[in-house]
């Protein structure tokens, strides 16, 4: 099972990817938590990615796009997973098309988290990441609509996209993230 949760920064991707992977017993692929982790341990693909995420841009699509490709390659994935920031431009989705074409699988469902603007501001100040700044924030939120926001219309001509309304507590949310997810299982 393979779910790609797309969404704007703050929209609750990495707390509804935990909870929905709990639920289904596969893992969740976080390409910020990866690159995050490679800042932390100071490597040299850290030292990079953090020229791009410190300022709120993406990372080129070559790096990000081979980080996935070793991730996925991993025994841990092989019976699914939850994409978390993954793709985020339409060269990533395509990309990750060949690749799981290439593993003779595919993708069940893109889950698009939608949530006010105001909402998503003031749940990232509050939360205090390096990259939550009110700059840097404003500079995220445009960059999902230039270069994210095509991603899910690349989706749509598949026919893959379900809307999720990402508002209100965590529970809530998770209770139509599981309904969508559950629908697909059976
Ligand atoms: P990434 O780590 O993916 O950050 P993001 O997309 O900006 O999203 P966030 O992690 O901030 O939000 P989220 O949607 O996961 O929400 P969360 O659950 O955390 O990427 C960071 C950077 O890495 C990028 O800017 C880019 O530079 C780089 N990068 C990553 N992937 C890349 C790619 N594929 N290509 C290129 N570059 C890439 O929730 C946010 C907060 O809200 C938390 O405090 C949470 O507790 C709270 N919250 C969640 N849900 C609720 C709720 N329902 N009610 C109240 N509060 C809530
Ligand atoms: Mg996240």
């Amino acid at each position: 099972m393979l779910i790609v949760f797309v969404g704007p920064p703050g929209s609750g991707k990495g707390t509804q990817c935990e909870l929905l992977a709990q639920h289904i017993g596969v893992v969740h692929l976080s390409t910020g938590e990866l690159f995050r982790q490679q800042i932390q341990q100071a490597t040299k693909l850290g030292q990079l990615a953090a020229l791009f995420i410190d300022d709120g841009n993406l990372v080129p699509d070559h790096i990000v796009v081979e980080l996935v490709r070793q991730s996925l390659g991993d025994v841990q994935y092989q019976t699914g997973c939850l994409l978390d920031g993954f793709p985020r431009s339409v060269a990533q989705a395509q990309a990750l098309d060949a690749m799981v074409h290439e593993h003779g699988k595919q993708i069940a469902m893109v889950l698009a988290l939608a949530v006010p603007q105001d909402i998503l501001v003031d749940r990232l100040l509050q939360r205090q990441r390096k990259d939550d700044t009110l700059d840097t924030i404003q500079q995220r939120l445009d960059v999902y609509q230039q270069e994210t926001q095509p991603v899910l219309d690349h989706y749509q001509k598949q026919e893959l996209v379900v809307t999720i309304d990402g508002n209100g507590t965590v529970e809530d949310v998770f209770q139509r993230v599981k309904q969508a997810a559950d629908l697909k299982r059976t």
